[in-house]
């Protein structure tokens, strides 16, 4: 039987049933899953692809799982796209993104090949192409179409990866992750007029030390009157309350010169606050929006119990915008149509512990605006009852929202509490989270900071609770979402 063949049976036969799963974040039928890949448009619907393992709930030879949606919301799971099963790719089909072409649906990904040289293993990462209809995918023959040695000669051929495609003006581009001749991270860009031959054109963006080591999953593209770059950095180290996940997502903001293809870049900026987010990928829709989906895990830490078959889950899809230099972050519109039974309290004071009649649930969307007060730590707790808790607590004199998962449920030793900076204080803080069973993801002041992360809290634990150490004034909003 073929790889891509006994993936299908394999996942048909183990897949797990919807109501252990997440309502509407995506994650793989069984087993696990890492980086979005593909994210693109295709024949009126939104193709998700991602990094697929779906043997086992660790990390394995790399497939890419596949599912569509009308609307970013409701996905349906489509076999296997892609299975390491070439000479070009038989280590693994690594990330990488999707076009919609006039060959079909065209896929871009990293073949790696590891060969054992004079008794010392080298590994290779080339890029390859595929082409399908949307649901079936044939690799190219003539892969890979990028070979590492077609790089200058100092960079790497170990670490080139995760291509990501655009088309423009009549020619398609690619950024990839690289590794330069010191280790440190650089994107480099080619250009192809058939997205078969491609040649080197520059390094877009290099790491000089300030960011980690290696980059990973670059994507490039132009919103409002700049253009972003985000790439995924390795080997992070905490500078004061910042990059304290080892694998971050940071965003360049700049400008680019199409005829020489130069970027002109400012200061890297994290994308996300949290203590799952990376591998971010973004889409363009036909309507015009800049969509983005990331990886809401964390390579380092895993805390999913052990029983559970499904491993890793992707964020809510996030229209993104530029605000006055910044990067907003809200999730897609489409989520509106989901929202049943709303509750408002206005003007409602909070001080001690307060549960409010209605509030409650695990799939939901809950929006808090502090209006005033007096105090110094502000509460809203999360997948509660007696023996579980989670909870988001506002410092007004830090400007400081520090998040805890401990007393989630969770049975490893690992990293459970979060503190993040309020980077825009306003007299009025404005909270959304959206909770989706197993995770919460926290839009702070209309999206201008982010903060993601999951707890594997029995479902049982389904209170709401605002806690305040003095008296906080309130507007609260909740509806649940319905799918
Ligand atoms: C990022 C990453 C990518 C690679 C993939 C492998 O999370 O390391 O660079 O393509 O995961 O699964």
């Amino acid at each position: 039987m073929n790889q891509l063949k006994k993936a299908d049976s394999y996942i048909e036969k183990n897949k797990v049933t919807k109501d252990q799963k997440p309502a509407f974040h995506v994650t793989a039928p069984v087993g696990w899953i890492n980086d979005p890949n593909g994210f693109s448009e295709y024949r009126n619907k939104y193709h998700l692809f991602y990094q697929h393992h779906p043997y086992s709930d660790a990390w394995g030879p790399m497939h890419w799982g596949h599912c569509t949606s009308c609307d970013f919301i409701k996905w349906e799971d489509l076999p296997e796209a892609l299975a390491p099963d070439e000479s070009f790719d038989k280590n693994g089909c690594f990330s990488g993104s999707a076009l919609e072409t006039e060959e079909g649906h065209a896929l871009v990904y990293t073949g790696v090949i590891e060969k054992d040289e004079n008794g010392k293993k080298s590994v290779f990462q080339n890029q390859c192409l595929a082409f399908g209809n949307g649901e079936n995918y044939i690799k190219y023959d003539g892969n890979p179409v990028i070979d590492g040695n077609q790089l200058p000669e100092s960079f790497s051929r170990e670490d080139f990866r995760d291509p990501k495609i655009w088309f423009d003006d009549g020619s398609y581009y690619l950024v990839a992750g690289n590794r330069k001749g010191d280790g440190l991270g650089q994107v480099v860009l080619f250009r192809s007029p058939d997205l078969k031959s491609w040649q080197y054109v520059t390094v877009l963006a290099e790491n000089d030390g300030t960011y980690g080591t290696m980059w990973e999953c670059p994507d490039f593209f132009e919103l409002g009157d700049q253009h972003v770059l985000i790439v995924s950095p390795q080997d992070m180290r905490a500078v004061g309350n910042k990059y304290y996940n080892g694998n971050h997502v940071l965003y360049f903001l700049g400008q680019y010169n199409k005829t020489n293809c130069q970027f002109d870049y400012s200061e890297g900026v994290m994308l996300d606050f949290g203590a799952d987010f990376y591998a971010a990928q973004t889409l363009l829709t036909n309507d015009g929006r800049r969509i983005m989906i990331a990886w809401m895990q964390s390579w380092d830490i895993n805390i999913k119990p052990a029983e559970q078959r499904w491993n890793g889950m992707m964020t809510v899809p996030r229209e993104l915008s530029l605000i006055n230099g910044h990067l907003y972050q809200r999730p897609v519109r489409e989520l509106e149509n989901y929202l049943v039974n709303p509750i408002h309290y206005q003007n409602t004071k909070i001080s001690g512990e307060v549960s409010l009649p209605g509030i409650k649930g695990r799939v939901l969307d809950l929006s808090a605006e502090v209006l005033s007060g007096d105090f110094k730590k502000l509460s809203i707790h999360i997948a509660h009852n007696e023996e579980y808790t989670t909870c988001f607590t506002y410092n007004p004199e830090e400007q400081s929202i520090e998040f805890d998962r401990t007393y989630s449920g969770m049975r490893r030793d690992v990293v459970s509490q979060r503190k993040m900076k309020i980077d825009n204080p306003q007299s009025t803080l404005k909270l959304r989270i959206i909770l989706d069973k197993y995770s919460a993801e926290l839009f702070i002041n209309d999206g201008y900071q982010t903060f993601s992360a999951t707890f594997y809290t029995p479902l049982e634990a389904d209170e709401i609770v605002f806690k305040c150490d003095g008296k906080a004034i309130l507007n609260i909003e909740k509806s649940d979402i319905r799918i």
